[in-house]
């Protein structure tokens, strides 16, 4: 029999500090409705520079391992996806590592490719275990990314960060994937990018919504081949699409899930043939506000309170997605879909575990959103404006971990 592998356990990491976009659009003059219908968003987490991508991976990884009572002796990867790492040389795996003693016959490295890096992680991750090389052991797979364009600029009101760590084994209790369903697509874009010692990132707003947009056709049609081959989706009277229950997208900002669903719906309706038979048609067909409400909505509750995670936002939508509906999608297969600008799209499908409800209750989602602080906007621009190598000295919330100080350019950490 073909192992099961996938996604155990989750545990999610989050600046300890917010701001309402409410707030942030009436600052720069904007329509609020802008921000929140516009863009889907509701709240933006800030971080101040003791909350930097190592120290939000690590405290995922520590809660992860507290909160589900994982044998650490058992773990044999630890792959980080990021794109805000910190050195051109030493990975953010490497401190991770150190910080939570993890044991040193273990495969470290970190995965990059935008927000893609985190998917890319977890693929090496699963497809290792499926292939027997792990010999039983299990891996961690943590994306932590802080997301940064800058003051007063068009991207501004999708900024946040966070990490997301993800326990994969022959256990997956929340997601067992479908190894060997992903289709992918890849394509040399300049849409968004971070040139070396940039502190904010560079993009091209609408271009990169085309882009991703793009992207996810190709990887969409990869996996819908390959379903049907397999049996899984066929045309019907349902849309091969709207035979997953669920289809959870990378969040940038909540509306380009909708964006994006929309997408999809329209690569099965124009590959139909029977579909409706005029573009405007289709395009209309595709936007489908029940498709939207059914398969979509419920992943995105905290990602419209965290803003864009990079690596981690299609996995803090699978946390909200099995935080609302954990019990009832069990035994369900639903899909999900990763965009890392530059680009590399990738689409693939698992079934949720039965014990799901059980394992996002361990996550305490509620309390680690709601031990949050919200700050004016005034406090964003003083923390925003803070150079990044000379952290505040606060002292770190219990369980987590926190930057202390950048001596002779080593980084040194406190907490947990
Ligand atoms: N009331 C309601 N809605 C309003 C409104 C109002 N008063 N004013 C505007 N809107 C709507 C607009 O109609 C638009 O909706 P649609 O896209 O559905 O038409 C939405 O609000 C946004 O308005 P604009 O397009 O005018 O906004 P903008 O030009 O200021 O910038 C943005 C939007 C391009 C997303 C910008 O925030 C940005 O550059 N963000 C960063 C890039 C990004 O997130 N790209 C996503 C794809 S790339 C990727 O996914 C990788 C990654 O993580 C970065």
């Amino acid at each position: 029999m073909k192992k099961r592998v996938g996604i155990e356990a989750l545990a999610v990491a989050v600046p300890r500090r917010y701001v309402d976009i409410e707030d942030l659009a009436r600052a720069r003059g904007v329509d609020p409705a802008k921000f929140t219908a516009g863009l889907g968003a509701k709240e933006m987490a800030v971080n101040d520079p003791g909350e930097d991508s190592v120290s939000l991976a690590a405290t995922a990884a520590a809660r992860l391992i507290q909160q589900q009572g994982v044998d650490t002796s058992k773990l044999g990867m630890l792959v980080v996806g990021t794109e805000t790492g910190v050195d051109h040389s030493k990975p953010i795996a490497s401190h991770v590592h150190g910080l939570l003693k993890l044991p040193r016959g273990m495969r470290t490295f970190d995965s990059q490719h935008a927000c893609y890096g985190g998917t890319a992680g977890l693929m090496a991750a699963v497809e290792w275990i499926a292939s027997g090389a792990a010999a039983g052991r299990s891996a961690l797979v943590v994306c932590t990314d802080i997301a940064r364009y800058g003051l007063k600029t068009a991207g501004e009101p999708t900024q946040g960060g966070g990490a997301v760590a993800l326990l994969v084994s022959e256990t997956p209790d929340l997601l067992a994937v479908d190894v060997g369903l992903n289709g992918v697509s890849t394509a040399d874009v300049y849409d968004f990018w971070r040139p070396v010692g940039r502190r904010e990132a560079l993009v091209d707003g609408h271009y990169s919504i085309t882009c991703y947009l793009d992207a996810m056709a190709g990887a969409y049609r990869g996996w819908r081949e390959r379903a049907m081959e397999q049996g899984l989706v066929r045309w019907d009277s349902k849309l091969p699409s709207e035979q997953l229950s669920r289809i959870l997208y990378h969040v940038p900002f909540c509306k380009m899930a909708r964006k994006a669903h929309a997408q999809v719906r329209l690569c099965d309706l124009e590959d139909s043939g029977s579909g409706p038979a005029t573009p405007e048609a289709r395009d209309e067909a595709a936007k489908s506000q029940a498709s939207y409400d059914a398969q979509v909505a419920k992943s995105l509750g905290l990602n419209a309170r965290v803003g864009n995670v990079y690596t981690a936002s299609l996995y803090l939508a699978l946390a909200g997605q099995l935080h609302a509906e954990g019990a009832a999608l069990a035994g369900q297969r639903i899909g999900l879909l990763s965009y890392g600008s530059g680009s590399c799209a990738e689409f693939y499908s698992g079934v949720v575990g039965e014990k799901a409800a059980e394992r996002m209750a361990r996550a305490d989602l509620d309390t680690v959103l709601a031990k949050r602080e919200r700050v004016s906007i005034e406090e964003y621009e003083r923390l925003m404006n803070l150079p990044y190598d000379a952290p505040e000295a606060i002292a770190p919330e219990p369980g987590t971990f926190r930057l202390a100080e950048i001596h002779e350019f080593r980084r040194k950490y406190a907490g947990a």
